[in-house]
């Protein structure tokens, strides 16, 4: 589905008059929050004032991944704040009369900053984005339900699995410590999301033509 497509598909969601919440579910290096940005300036400059909000907000701290010993496993499951996740979801939905904050995800500190993305009460459509919006665990079937829609964001391996590594040296692995991190800790945790496409309400090919 082109840019127009998924735009015209957010707008029939907002007809109906309150906030809309659009997930993308995908796995590492997938494009997700590349996607999630261009849509919400895309959804924004069609006339549906729209924010990015990543769920990369919701990383603990390393802090405490190393209080529970998982700083070696970030991005796993368990890694994540997802009750406060789900909580800031329920938020945007309900409290639209005040600017809610969100947290961001900085990769330079690889730390969560809280109160940096405002989403004030003239926003339409949040886009949210993550590895786990599918997930059967809880709480995260709590999480697919406080959102409008979920969608799936597929790529071909080769080509995620490059632009995964390239990733992680750009903010500042080596070429061989990022190799690793990718094959012990991004792909199991990439096995698992794989199976949770199928609940997706959309799949789309990233790699595919003009997506946006
Ligand atoms: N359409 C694209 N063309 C080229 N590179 C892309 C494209 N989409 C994403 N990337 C790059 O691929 C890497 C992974 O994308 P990202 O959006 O961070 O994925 P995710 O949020 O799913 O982990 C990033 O370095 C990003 O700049
Ligand atoms: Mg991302």
């Amino acid at each position: 589905m082109g840019a127009e497509g998924l735009v015209e598909r957010v707008r029939r969601l907002a007809d109906g008059g309150g906030r809309v919440l659009v997930g993308i579910a995908g796995c590492p290096g997938a494009g997700k929050s590349t996607l999630a940005g261009r849509l919400a300036g895309a959804l924004t400059a069609a006339g549906l004032p729209a924010v990015w909000v990543p769920m990369d907000g919701f990383h603990l701290a390393d802090v405490e991944l190393e209080r529970l010993g998982r700083l070696s496993r970030k991005g796993a499951a368990d890694t994540f704040d997802a009750h406060g996740y789900l909580a800031l979801l329920r938020r945007l939905r309900a409290e639209t009369a005040d600017t809610v904050y969100a947290p961001s995800f900085d990769r330079e500190i690889e730390q969560p900053i809280a109160g940096a993305i405002p989403v004030p009460p003239g926003t339409r459509v949040v886009v949210s984005e993550g590895n786990y919006l599918l997930s059967g665990e809880e709480p995260w079937p709590r999480v697919r339900a406080a959102m409008t829609e979920v969608w799936y964001a597929d790529l071909d391996d080769h080509v995620r699995l490059e632009r995964l590594v390239r990733r992680h040296v750009e903010f500042g692995k080596t070429p061989d410590q990022a190799a690793r991190w990718v094959t012990e800790v991004d792909e199991p945790n990439a096995a698992a999301i794989r199976a949770t496409r199928t609940g997706a309400d959309l799949r789309i090919d990233v790699g595919g033509p003009a997506v946006l």
